[in-house]
């Protein structure tokens, strides 16, 4: 299975996957990392394994038409089945969305529908399950359509939250859960994909 990862940041996801598909997932093959974030972590681990990367965002296309022309013809041209995005703070236009139509998924750090949306990102996501004083929170995989953290569920996890816990404590927490979730998911889809 042929897959493409979005990343913005980091990476520790991105990371995740490239372990994965070295070990215990042969039959998933990253062919393309793109970060809207020229210095984004994710890119640098990309070219660390010889994947191919690329920087695509509104600096490299200023009109947002031409950028998804640009993310779509890059996937295409990979051969690209599956795009994943993991860490990535953009919308995709409707030209990628309509061509990968039920073939993107995006994994988010809460048990969604709850805490999703838009404005609800990174630490801000934890921030919020702490302030409503939440028992518990997990991660969530989707696949995904026009608006922020929409889309049919695909998997989820349950992640206790703690006494005590602080942002950083719960985030480190979900983020080994969702690392986890992601590489089962991805790899539940590689064998649906064979058997199918
Ligand atoms: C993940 O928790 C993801 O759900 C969220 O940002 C984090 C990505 O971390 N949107 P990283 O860039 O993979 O380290």
């Amino acid at each position: 299975m042929r897959i493409a990862v979005f990343a913005s940041h980091g990476g520790s996801l991105l990371q995740a996957i490239i372990d994965a598909c070295a070990s215990n997932s042969p039959s998933v093959e990253i062919v393309l990392v793109v970060s809207n974030n020229s210095k984004s972590k994710a890119l640098s681990r990309a070219a660390k394994n010889n994947i191919s990367t690329m920087h695509l965002s509104s600096s490299t296309h200023p009109q947002e038409a031409a950028l998804d022309g640009a993310i779509l013809e890059q996937l295409v041209s990979a051969n690209v089945e599956w795009v994943i995005l993991a860490g990535y703070m953009k919308k995709l236009g409707p030209l990628t969305l309509s061509k990968y139509r039920n073939h993107i998924i995006n994994t988010h750090p809460a048990l969604l529908p709850k805490y999703g949306g838009e404005g609800y990102y990174g630490s801000k996501v934890h921030a919020a399950v702490l302030a409503a004083g939440e028992k518990e929170t997990g991660a969530t995989i989707h696949l995904v359509e026009a608006e922020y953290d929409s889309g049919p569920i695909l998997s989820q996890v349950r992640v206790p939250v703690k006494p005590g816990d602080t942002i950083e404590s719960l985030e480190h927490r979900v983020k080994n859960a969702e690392r986890n979730l992601l590489v089962a998911t991805l790899t539940e889809l590689s064998h649906r994909r064979k058997a199918g």
